[in-house]
């Protein structure tokens, strides 16, 4: 398929995505073989998530360029993912910090919906200025506690200036997942924690 005017960015597990910069659009072409049933199950999510701050928003126009393929529409976030901005140079703690509480604040929105986002990692995670913005929910159902995990694991993708990491934070965020699950049972038990040693900080 011929798509002019945009640029390819990558191919992943779902499908092909190109960027059109004059519209300012992302659009992901969905494999061929790409379920029906995942295709509805995704553009649900989308749509309920929508009034959600931090979640990517799809933009409604099934037939985007008459391209006749099954294919997710969504606005364009400047910026880049958390994973090139950790290329590029270490975060700092009050940065990282105020990303992963980001994070687990839509995520804890999310869950409140009953949608599982199944994907979080850095390069799902769109910075712009000091905004946060989830991209690539996945298709096929997990549990929120996969979240949670994905969560904690995340902490350690970001390239933190270890030295600063007080032990007080690491703590907060288990390596392994049989511990992550005994110290919290919902998103929202993390947020309360995070909120803790947010207070702890101030005082
Ligand atoms: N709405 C968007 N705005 C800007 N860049 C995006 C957007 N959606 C995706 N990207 C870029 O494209 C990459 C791949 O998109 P993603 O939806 O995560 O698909 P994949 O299934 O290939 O991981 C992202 O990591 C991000 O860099
Ligand atoms: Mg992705």
């Amino acid at each position: 398929m011929i798509l002019e005017n945009f640029n390819y960015i990558t191919s992943g597990c779902e499908g092909d995505v190109y960027v059109d910069n004059a519209h300012k659009r992302v659009i992901k072409l969905l494999y061929e073989d790409f379920s029906q049933e995942n295709f509805i199950y995704l553009l649900n999510i989308y749509r309920r998530c929508q009034y959600i701050h931090g979640v990517i928003k799809l933009v409604n126009d099934i037939k985007y360029k008459n391209i006749h393929r099954k294919h997710l529409l969504f606005d364009y976030i400047e910026g880049h993912s958390l994973a090139k901005i950790c290329v590029k140079r270490s975060l700092s703690l009050f940065e990282a910090l105020s990303v992963m509480s980001k994070i687990i604040n839509v995520i804890v929105e999310v869950h409140q919906e009953d949608i599982v986002h199944g994907d979080i990692h850095a390069e799902n995670v769109m910075l712009s200025n000091a905004n946060i913005t989830l991209i690539d929910f996945y298709a096929f159902r997990k549990q929120k506690t996969d979240d949670l995990v994905d969560i904690c694991k995340l902490f350690y993708e970001i390239k933190w200036d270890v030295e600063l990491i007080p032990k007080e934070v690491k703590a907060l965020f288990p390596k392994r997942k049989d511990a992550i699950l005994r110290r919290y049972t919902t998103t929202k038990d993390l947020q309360n924690k995070m909120r803790l040693l947010f207070r702890s900080f101030h005082v």
